[in-house]
């Protein structure tokens, strides 16, 4: 029998651009939203309207709150789900010195892996990020942990652990020898790849290469992981790590990787180009499912790269503004052509919840100067949450809005449990005009939502279960 679920819908229909997100918004007041047993979406359309046919379904009254498609995380780490509070870190490679890599080294200890794997997906849980790319823990016990209470929870994630066959002292617990890495890598794709389904093109459970960034490899590490994508691509298997995050004066991660590798820009490492002048040495690892972190420095050259290939960015604004980091300019980047998706990036980022993540981003973005300022649409900070992260994560047509025949990936949302979002919505200033009236309204629920108001999160129709 099929379920009606009954609210206030609110999604970005059809397949846009971010530019044409708010001609694509739509919004259904008094919504049905019709998902059968097998957890696909049957219909949706205002209520008055649904077609006798779906007369016996059991209905879900959600009447005075809202439905939205469950948010889309593009970059997170796992093993930094206690690091939000990292004092005294300074900016990235301090950070990572100082706070990152001694508290990723914990997970050593299986008894802490399976306690913050479970910790990590009860916050997934409470904050409604039914698809995330999750930076891994360089453990694979840990990354075990993650893959099982993630798929008995029912959530969607693609992950992988993360690489490192160089670094500081303080990471050396973190780093392998290469041919290790190599070893574990396949090992992980092997056991955990569409474990669920056997199939990635239904898989809810995946699998990324995740080096950490250029300089936590080497020239050798990066041309044996480009052999072993080409090999494993067309299984579906993802690339995921950071680029251009951060170009403070004093240890610029930016100017670090050109000293290390003598190449005219950062993608170039993760292109094949990492020898000296950018010269060839291996595959490329971009392409349709490779997912790129931060991205505020890059070069319209490395825009136009990435956009060419399919490849997208995790924008974490967040983050960049806890680390110092910088703005991602807007405009520039989304004119490229890129995908521009929303990551928390916890920890650097403290703060799970997708929408408060669009807050900053709309915050940083209206202040940039002159020119580059833009005022984000309340249709553009939906999509970017949901839509665009589904197309980063390369899939779109199984999620990531509320259209006929996609998976029903959605959220229940009860202002009444929120007080001060309710407060909003009710007392908020109204427009005359029904348009502007509703993207106000959709603009007041994404700013003002916070956790308690998430009443229920659904993957593929099944209500989603945090774990004890
Ligand atoms: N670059 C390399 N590692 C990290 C990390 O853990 N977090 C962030 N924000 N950037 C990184
Ligand atoms: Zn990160």
């Amino acid at each position: 029998m099929s379920t009606t679920y009954l609210g206030h819908i609110f999604h970005v229909a059809g397949s846009p651009t971010v530019a044409d997100a708010r001609e694509h918004l739509a919004s259904l007041p008094d919504g049905a939203l019709v998902v059968s047993d097998a957890g696909t979406i049957e219909w949706i359309g205002a209520a008055r309207d649904l077609p006798p046919t779906f007369d016996g379904a059991s209905v879900v009254d959600n009447r005075g709150g809202y439905i939205v498609p469950g948010f889309v995380d593009a970059h997170l780490h796992f093993p930094q789900t206690y690091s939000t509070d990292s004092y005294g870190g300074g900016q990235l490679l301090e950070w990572l010195d100082n706070c990152i890599f001694p508290a990723e080294s914990r997970l050593a200890d299986p008894d802490f892996a399976e306690r913050i794997a479970r910790d990590f997906t009860r916050r997934r849980v409470a904050v409604g990020t039914t698809a995330a790319m999750v930076f891994g823990s360089a453990f694979p016990h840990a990354q075990d942990a993650l893959f099982r209470t993630t798929r008995d929870a029912g959530l969607r994630v693609v992950s992988g652990r993360g690489i490192q066959t160089v670094g500081p002292e303080s990471a050396s617990a973190l780093i392998t020898g290469e041919a290790e890495a190599l070893a574990l890598v396949r090992d992980e794709i092997e056991r955990w790849h569409a474990v669920d389904t056997g199939d990635a093109a239904t898989a809810r459970i995946q699998v990324a290469i995740v080096p950490r960034f250029s300089l936590s490899v080497t020239r050798e590490t990066l041309r044996a992981l480009g052999e072993l994508y080409d090999e494993v691509r067309s299984s579906g298997v993802y690339f995921h790590s950071h680029l251009s995050e951060n170009d403070s004066v004093v240890g610029g991660e930016i100017a670090a990787v050109k000293a290390v590798y003598e190449t005219t820009s950062y993608l170039d490492t993760y292109d094949g180009r990492f020898l000296r002048g950018s010269e060839v040495g291996g595959s490329s690892l971009l392409g349709r499912r490779s997912i790129f972190a931060h991205a505020v420095h890059c070069t319209s050259a490395e825009l136009s790269r990435l956009a060419e290939t399919g490849s997208s960015i995790a924008h974490c604004p967040t983050s960049q503004q806890f680390l110092g980091s910088g703005t991602m300019p807007w405009k520039r980047t989304t004119d490229s052509g890129v995908t521009v998706a929303l990551g928390s990036d916890v920890g650097a980022g403290d703060e799970w919840l997708i929408s408060r993540v669009l807050n900053d981003a709309f915050k940083v973005h209206i202040s940039e100067p002159d020119d580059a300022s833009v005022s984000l649409h309340s249709a553009e900070l939906l999509f970017t949450g949901t839509l665009a992260g589904a197309r980063a994560l390369d899939m779109e047509e199984r999620f990531g809005n509320l259209d006929v025949g996609k998976d029903a990936d959605f959220l229940l949302i009860d202002p009444e449990r929120w007080e001060p979002l309710s407060m909003l919505l009710e007392g908020r200033v109204r427009s005359e005009d029904e348009r502007a009236d509703t993207e106000r309204e959709l603009f007041a629920l994404l700013m003002g939502l916070r956790e308690p108001a998430i009443a229920g999160v659904y993957v593929q129709g099944k209500r989603v279960v945090a774990p004890e």
